[in-house]
């Protein structure tokens, strides 16, 4: 079977300009998961899914959940020899704000990059479209030039991801057999650097809160109310700048409980890394570090907790100016954890401290929205050296062992409820704007995606 690789390598290549329609094609379907508007193309991402593995041979179907469709596939079933998990997901961020688009957020674009790369341009061309076809496609190839897959294959795709993932532990828990393999694959994290391939092994876990603060029972003149009725907003935002300190600490009690300082030798580490701290702001337009204060941006972004407000919405926001004192106002809040807290504690305590400084006479209510925690995965096992050498193999540069920002909750119910390690490769970069208009994937990041996935299927084989 690995003699085949590089005729599989080679298909890749030839293939590339068809591996890209199809991924156009893919990406036309605007699967907005957190907008009920798109709850049908949500449907219509996940059918299209299923109808490309069944091409491939897999046994493949869209299964209905309380949310959107989960699409599951497996190929080789009964084989012998190792058998992964591959995991992915087929919603999207929202789109806006769209005025800021270069073009249609649904009609991917390929505009030449500076460094002579192609960027495909559009809303899921890197988070996660892009990348859950790199696996797709290296499978595709794999089917064509030896009419199988090195090793037994079992696709879960998702399509709640970027909306706190409602169905997944229900779904996991009903189908814990059916979905358990030796190894889960994840494709949704990004390369070292440019150049630099990475299997990510440390990821922050995630508490959302929405909260929904009401004074008076209706909008007043400001003129008339003003300093004697309470503003919403005014709660609001005093309670939010109440949740950090002026050195960037987060201020809830009990909130750094369980939370290590990075052993020596890692920060040593960490220091010595090729990390550019200035290039990292600059590129996006700042300069002035605004986080925690004696903490390198990388132990920022890696390694520390964090509160931040996503989104804030009260009073008239509209064109022109309005005098008004609204009744209502309401913020997302999200907090990103590091291993040892415990995302029900940090939601208790936001909770408590918001409820606090709420006035007998005004309410609060709140929302959840996903919680989970971080995690570190574990650096032996049978399938974390093959895979680095996959990589470096394909782009000829040692393989970089990483951390996150991010966070995908997904990975820790893996192990709760399936006992099952994930590994997380990914060849997104770091100015992909995921999540921001303008969002993009290099070809280079599709092209050797592919064939990076055909090398450690091989490997796993071996
Ligand atoms: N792919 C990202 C996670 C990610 C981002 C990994 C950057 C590595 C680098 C994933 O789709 C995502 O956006 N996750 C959300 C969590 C979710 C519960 C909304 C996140 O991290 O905000
Ligand atoms: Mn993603
Ligand atoms: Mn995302």
């Amino acid at each position: 079977m690995t003699d085949h690789l590089s005729a599989v390598l080679d298909r890749i290549d030839a293939d590339l300009d068809r591996s890209l329609e199809r991924l156009f094609e893919f990406i036309r379907i605007p699967s907005i998961s957190t907008d009920p508007a798109y709850k049908d193309e949500c449907r219509r991402a996940a059918e299209w899914l299923a109808t490309e593995l069944r091409e491939l041979g897999f046994d493949a179907s869209a299964r209905l959940t309380g949310g959107h469709p989960m699409v599951v596939g497996h190929h080789g079933q009964g084989a012998e020899g190792p058998h992964a998990l591959f995991y992915g997901h087929y919603d999207v961020q929202p789109v806006d704000p769209i005025e800021l688009w270069n073009t249609p957020p649904f009609e991917p674009t390929l505009v030449a990059a500076p460094n002579g790369d192609t960027w495909i341009v559009a809303r899921g061309a890197s988070d996660d479209k892009g990348a859950l076809m790199t696996f797709i496609e290296a499978c595709r190839a794999w089917k064509a030039v030896s009419g199988d897959l090195p090793i037994r294959v079992s696709i879960l795709l998702e399509g709640e991801e970027e909306s706190g993932s409602p169905s997944l532990q229900p779904f996991l828990e009903a189908n814990q057999k059916e979905l358990s393999a030796d190894v889960a694959l994840v494709c949704d994290t990004d390369m070292w650097d440019n150049d630099t391939p990475a299997v990510t092994t440390m990821l922050r876990g995630l508490v959302g809160e929405e909260i929904e603060i009401t004074c008076a029972d209706r909008d007043l003149h400001s003129g008339m109310f003003g300093s004697a009725a309470r503003n919403p907003i005014h709660l609001l935002t005093d309670i939010l700048a109440s949740l950090r300190d002026a050195d960037g600490r987060i201020t809830l009690p009990g909130f750094y409980d369980g939370v290590q300082e990075l052993p020596a030798e890692v920060k040593d580490q960490w220091n010595r890394l090729p990390f550019d701290e200035a290039g990292f702001l600059g590129g996006v337009g700042l300069r002035i570090p605004a986080g925690e204060k004696g903490r390198s941006v990388l132990e920022q972004v890696w390694a520390r907790p964090t509160c931040e407000v996503n989104g804030i919405v009260g009073g008239y926001t509209g064109e022109g100016f309005k005098t008004v004192i609204p009744s209502k106002a309401s913020a997302k809040v999200s907090f990103r954890l590091v291993s040892g807290q415990d995302p029900m504690k940090v939601r208790e305590a936001f909770r408590a401290h918001v409820k606090a400084r709420i006035p007998a006479d005004c309410t609060v209510t709140f929302k959840e929205h996903g919680g989970s925690p971080a995690l570190s995965l574990p650096l032996d096992g049978p399938w974390l050296k093959p895979t680095l050498q996959a990589l470096t193999d394909e782009w000829g540069r040692e393989a970089a062992l990483a951390g996150t920002g991010g966070s995908i909750p997904i990975v820790g119910d893996f192990k709760r409820l399936l006992n099952m390690d994930a590994l997380m490769v990914g060849f997104a970069r770091f100015d992909n704007r995921v999540h921001s208009p303008n969002e993009k994937y290099d070809l280079s990041s599709f092209h050797h995606g592919i064939r990076s996935w055909a090398r450690i299927l091989a490997a796993f084989a071996r």
